[in-house]
């Protein structure tokens, strides 16, 4: 791609959970549209498997480890980030967890695991990212990770749905405080994408209520209008429009990236 065909030419972009999954998609394709990109992870090896995939395909990338859940860890890691970018254009708050579990047996330190990272991690990302961007005379793009689950209540994952229905209000939220600073935001919702979460969903889905593996994600499969499971890298597509200077008037959404499961 020459530089002028790419679409995040000269951008600095953080993306967290960048170590494998939907995360690192978007580092991986965010540098092949020429953004700079600090791929930011609680694993610092896979994090650096990230940059490294990048750096190898030509682009240019720092690999940055940091638990999200401490906020005391939140400013140093976008100031890290920043002296590697130059600048901070594209802050996307992915990194995020799971638990299957049922209503009645969700305990309080898997409820604070959840909402630590999906939620509280991301809000005070936002946060610390925005504040940069302003610094830097503003204008910008944040992307959070929502989730089909942020659109209805879910009997196994409780925790999990109450995040990402929190994160669509915590996303509106800061596009209304952000818009007179140029800065966009907006959540994507994903449906059942290939990656490792899903992997530990439809297996505790099987031990939990006895199926064959592979028969949770079979059933939802076949709720999808497209009826496939969706790629990473189908996530990314959406996510270069989102984040880049095509767009323009998109802010306060969540876009439901999912092969047409949720239409609302
Ligand atoms: N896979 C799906 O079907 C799906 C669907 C809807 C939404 N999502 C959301 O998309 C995002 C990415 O999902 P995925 O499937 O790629 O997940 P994944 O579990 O495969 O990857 C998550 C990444 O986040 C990192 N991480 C975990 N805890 C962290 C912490 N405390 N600090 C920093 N990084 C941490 C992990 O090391 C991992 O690299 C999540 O927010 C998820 O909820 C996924």
């Amino acid at each position: 791609m020459s530089k002028s065909e790419c679409r995040l030419a000269d951008k600095g972009a953080i993306v967290t959970g960048a170590g494998r999954g939907i995360g690192q998609a978007m580092a991986v394709r965010f540098a092949q549209e020429g953004a700079r990109v600090a791929a930011v992870d609680i694993d610092r090896e896979s994090a650096e498997a990230t940059a490294g995939l990048i750096r190898d395909g030509g682009g240019e990338a720092v690999a940055l480890a940091a638990d999200l859940t401490r906020t005391d860890r939140i400013e140093p890691m976008i100031e890290e980030a920043v002296s590697f970018l130059d600048r901070l254009d594209i802050l996307v708050n992915n990194a995020g967890r799971v638990e299957i579990k049922p209503f009645l047996d969700v305990t309080e330190t898997e409820w604070n695991q959840v909402m630590d990272l999906n939620l509280k991690g991301a809000y005070f990302c936002m946060q610390a990212g925005a504040r940069q961007m302003i610094r830097q005379g503003g204008g910008g793009r944040i992307i959070n990770m929502s989730s089909i689950s942020g659109r209805h209540g879910r009997a196994d994952s409780s925790v999990y749905a109450a995040s990402k229905m929190a994160i669509i209000s915590i996303t509106q939220s800061a596009a209304l405080a952000l818009a007179e600073r140029g800065i966009l935001v907006n959540a994507l919702c994903p449906g059942v994408v290939a990656t490792p979460m899903w992997d530990h969903i439809d297996e505790d889905r099987a031990r939990l209520f006895g199926y064959e593996r592979g028969t949770a994600r079979a059933r939802l499969v076949e709720k999808i209008p497209l009826k496939r499971v969706s790629e990473p890298e189908e996530i990314a597509a959406a996510a270069v429009f989102v984040a880049s200077d095509e767009n323009t008037l998109i802010t306060g959404q969540a876009i439901n990236v999912d092969g047409g499961m949720e239409m609302n």
